[in-house]
């Protein structure tokens, strides 16, 4: 595999403290050389490689790391969001229109829907992401749906408790068997998580459990959603449990902060997602004031989240979450790779994934400075620059 070289950059964010300043480990005026798909060098003026990128004083940041998406889809609820911006509560049941739609698209659709939403992905920076299923919900199309998302990320998770499809709403034990039993034994070979939407209108804490457990069994890490529509359950089960990320966590009361805080379980905050609700925006400055591990992620769906864009999600989790820049920064990368307990990517120490993104800006401040303005001028991927698929 060729080498790359950038060079002339005026500020490197490493995101490892023992390489460079400050948390995000930042370097002046240095150079990264990618070899073999992996970074080989950080902070010289680099040497020869078989490709070379003149940074001239721009920034270079780590890829984002987006812990929670939900690719695999079909249709679309624009109309549901138009109604919710006219004052329209959010529901979980909104999941139900799109499994009907998912259900009824062909494997060739749906791959081609994910794979165009991946391409949208990558371009806004995004070079690695989890991917859940959900909008299956019954054996064959969950199946079908983690074959899919297997085809675009080695972070694949299993959600048939997203919601309970309407066949069963008169019979929610006999679902979660079916989700704990063959629904599981399809999917889990094909995926590395479990999740479960542990919330009022979806699952309650005992059946979430039963699921997580069930999971685990079967060889998963466990992953929940939880405290997005109100306070609740969510948060401590995941704590109990030991999942690796609690997502949404827009409602948060003292306990929920204190277990979170003593706890590996990292809080996810999907800020995008309570924009497109109107939901009231977590306080993530609380959080992290006392000791919890967070991460910002997209979560791409087409109820409540219809974006790729992280940097639209940082922006929001300065502005409204009270995250400093530094901490957004870190959270839709490092705290992303922390959330899928990866090491591999998320940083750009020597060692790591040649995953790194060409700012059109000097510093990465500029990502919550310029909102919406499109700043990422190259995304590389495992040392290669980005040009489009295949
Ligand atoms: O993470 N909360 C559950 N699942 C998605 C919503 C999916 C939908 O509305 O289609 C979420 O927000």
């Amino acid at each position: 595999m060729k080498s790359l070289l950038i060079d002339n950059i005026g500020y490197l964010t490493t995101n490892d403290p023992t390489i460079g300043e400050g948390a995000l480990g930042v370097l002046r005026d240095a150079s990264l050389v990618i070899e073999g798909g992996r970074v080989a060098e950080v902070g010289g003026s680099g040497g020869d490689a078989d490709h070379r990128i003149d940074a001239a004083g721009r920034c270079v940041i780590p890829g984002f790391v987006d812990s929670h998406t939900h690719l695999v889809f079909a249709g679309n609820r624009a109309e549901e969001f138009a109604a919710r911006m006219a004052g329209r509560p959010y529901e979980a049941g909104g999941i139900r229109v799109t499994t009907e739609a998912t259900r009824a698209a062909s494997d060739q659709l749906l791959r081609e829907l994910t794979a165009a939403r991946r391409e949208e992905a990558m371009r806004a920076g995004i070079t690695h992401l989890e991917i859940k299923s959900g909008y299956g919900l019954d054996t064959v199309t969950e199946r079908r749906c983690c074959e899919i998302a297997t085809q675009f990320t080695d972070d694949t998770t299993f959600l048939g408790a997203h919601v309970v499809p309407e066949e069963y709403l008169d019979r929610v034990d006999a679902y979660v068997s079916l989700v704990c039993g063959e629904m599981l034994e399809a999917c889990a070979p094909l995926c590395r998580w479990i999740d479960v939407f542990c919330e009022r209108g979806a699952f309650d804490a005992e059946q979430s459990r039963a699921i997580l457990e069930a999971g685990r069994a079967a060889g998963l890490g466990l992953r929940v959603h939880g405290n997005q529509l109100g306070p609740g359950p969510g948060v401590q089960l995941a704590v109990e449990v030991g999942a690796a990320s609690v997502d949404h966590c827009t409602y948060l009361d003292d306990d929920d902060i204190a277990a979170l805080a003593g706890s590996s379980t990292v809080a996810t905050f999907l800020p995008a997602t309570d924009f497109s609700t109107r939901q009231p925006y977590p306080d993530a400055r609380r959080a992290i004031d006392a000791g919890v591990a967070p991460a910002i992620a997209t979560n791409c769906n087409p109820g409540s989240s219809n974006t790729t864009s992280m940097s639209f999600c940082i922006a929001l989790a300065v502005r409204d979450l009270g995250m400093t820049i530094e901490e957004a920064v870190l959270a839709a990368t490092r705290g992303g790779a922390r959330a899928l307990r990866r090491d591999d990517v998320g940083h750009l120490a020597p060692g790591a994934r040649g995953d790194a993104l060409l700012l059109d800006a000097k510093t990465p401040a500029d990502l919550v400075y310029r909102p919406g303005v499109p700043l990422i001028a190259e995304t590389i991927v495992g040392g290669r620059v980005y040009t489009g698929p295949g």
